[in-house]
């Protein structure tokens, strides 16, 4: 990566009255945040009435990201995340993460994460015996569901019911995508009772309400765990505090929130992808069935998935489940040579550094091979930021690998999966992710791998 004396500051064009670029982002999230790096290093964009700077050039993205405390969690996107995950690692502000992050990270370890792997197989297993000869399915639904039952069975052990896992799922769907659409009004429309914004509300409660009660059933039973909740629970640092009700509430919340709809999106683009390239999709079957030899994979068979972990890095370059965060900058500061005001919004898209030229070679290519260890660059490295940086860098990104190339593997050591011709591929923007339009999967058994 050429080293830039001094950064562009510019502004994107287009702005419509009220609505600021609400329109483009939402019709078109991933182009318009890829456009904007014509615009200069540092961009200034309108989300609703709120001005907002988007830093597109990577070293800039990286200071503000390794910038916790100026640059802290806040902003349109993460004040009304809160309404979902109250004050949980990914909303709470900088004075809580510290403790907050020692806490959780006992529950995200390589052992604890070989033990979830079980866990995710059985979820995994479940939907591919679910599948018939000749199926036709939708794809961002299969994935969220699976996602959102795997999160689930992590969390609790034993498998949600299947009645309460629809009502949850349907929740959270209204709830991601309300979410997405709070962030464009202003507080007064927030405020009134317009029916989509009592039907936000209800769901909302919903989920809160059955976490707790989950939760509450789960203290009260006396089966030994080892799962994600028990960790939480039984957690303490080094003074012997731990994570009190209400953050084990609003971790529980976080993890479902930022652990289902993330991996359903890239599962869905990784067969979108792969449905472009058919070379790339018979070697990736090849590598299924040569490591695997028609047995379900195993915690142990990650590290020789090798094609299969680099087509989901490729596919979380060019489709960022998590395009748009923001933080709010709590004092004083510059950024690309201009004064940023205490209060501003600084939104962190890593799509807005997915496609940098200097760093990587033919930027819009799907090319799972740029990230083979005698391929990849320092530059290309610095620049892939689809699980951010820094303190704030998520902590689930080894777990979210774990699912995405367990799911992958053993769908696809089962089933032929071939992309309906009536895709339509323009993204449809959740909370955090965006997936197609329509992406219809016809589902073919498979001989049993030789
Ligand atoms: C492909 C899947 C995923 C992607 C792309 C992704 C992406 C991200 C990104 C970009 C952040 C940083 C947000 C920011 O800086 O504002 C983040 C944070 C976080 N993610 Fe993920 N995530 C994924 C899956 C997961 C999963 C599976 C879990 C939990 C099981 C999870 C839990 C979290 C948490 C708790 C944080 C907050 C970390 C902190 O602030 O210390 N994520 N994720």
């Amino acid at each position: 990566m050429t080293e830039p004396t001094t950064f562009s500051a510019g502004a994107a064009p287009g702005a419509l009255p009220a609505l600021g670029h609400a329109l483009h982002m939402m019709r078109h999230p991933v182009d318009f945040m890829t456009s904007l790096a014509a615009h200069g290093d540092l961009v200034e964009i309108r989300i609703g009435p709120t001005t907002a700077y988007v830093p597109t050039h990577p070293e800039l993205l990286r200071h503000v990201l390794t910038n916790d405390r100026v640059f802290d969690k806040g902003g349109v996107f993460y004040d009304r995340a809160r309404d979902i995950a109250g004050n949980g690692l990914v909303t709470c502000p900088f004075a809580d993460h510290r403790r907050q992050r020692r806490l959780m990270q006992s529950a995200f370890t390589r052992a604890q994460l070989k033990r979830y792997a079980e866990a995710m197989h059985a979820e995994i297993e479940h939907t591919a015996s679910r599948w018939e000869d000749g199926m036709v399915v939708d794809a961002f639904q299969e994935m969220y569901g699976m996602a959102l039952r795997t999160v689930g069975r992590t969390l609790y052990s034993t498998p949600v019911s299947p009645e309460l896992a629809a009502k949850v799922e349907r929740s959270f769907d209204i709830v991601l995508n309300g979410l997405f659409r709070q962030m464009f009004l202003p507080a007064a429309i927030r405020r009134l009772p317009l029916p989509s914004q009592r039907r936000y509300r209800k769901n909302l409660d919903f989920l809160h309400h059955t976490t707790q009660q989950l939760i509450d059933a789960y203290r009260s039973s006396d089966t030994e765990r080892d799962d994600l909740l028990a960790a939480l629970i039984t957690s303490r640092d080094e003074d012997g505090g731990r994570l009190g009700d209400k953050e084990i509430h609003d971790q529980v919340i976080t993890i479902m929130a930022a652990g289902t709809e993330t991996v359903a999106g890239t599962l869905t683009w990784v067969f979108y992808l792969l449905s472009q390239h058919p070379e790339i999709e018979a070697a990736l079957y090849e590598e299924i069935d040569t490591v695997l030899d028609g047995r379900p994979p195993q915690w142990d068979d990650l590290p020789k998935l090798s094609l299969t972990d680099r087509v989901i890095s490729e596919a979380l370059r060019l489709h960022p489940p998590a395009w748009l965060f923001t933080r709010s900058t709590t004092g004083p500061t510059e950024l690309a040579g201009r004064p940023i005001p205490t209060g501003s919004t600084v939104v962190f898209s890593p799509a807005a550094v997915a496609r940098y030229e200097d760093a990587f070679d033919r930027p819009t290519a799907f090319d799972p091979d740029r990230w083979l260890p005698d391929r990849v660059t320092p530059a290309a490295r610095l620049t892939y930021v689809p699980f951010g940086t820094g303190a704030r860098k998520c902590i689930g990104d080894l777990y979210a690998r774990t699912e995405a190339t367990l799911g992958l593997a053993t769908l696809l050591s089962r089933w032929r999966v071939t992309c309906e011709p009536d895709m339509d591929i323009r993204p449809v923007p959740l909370a955090t992710i965006y997936h197609p339009r329509r992406l219809h999967l016809k589902l073919t058994t498979r001989p049993a791998a030789s």
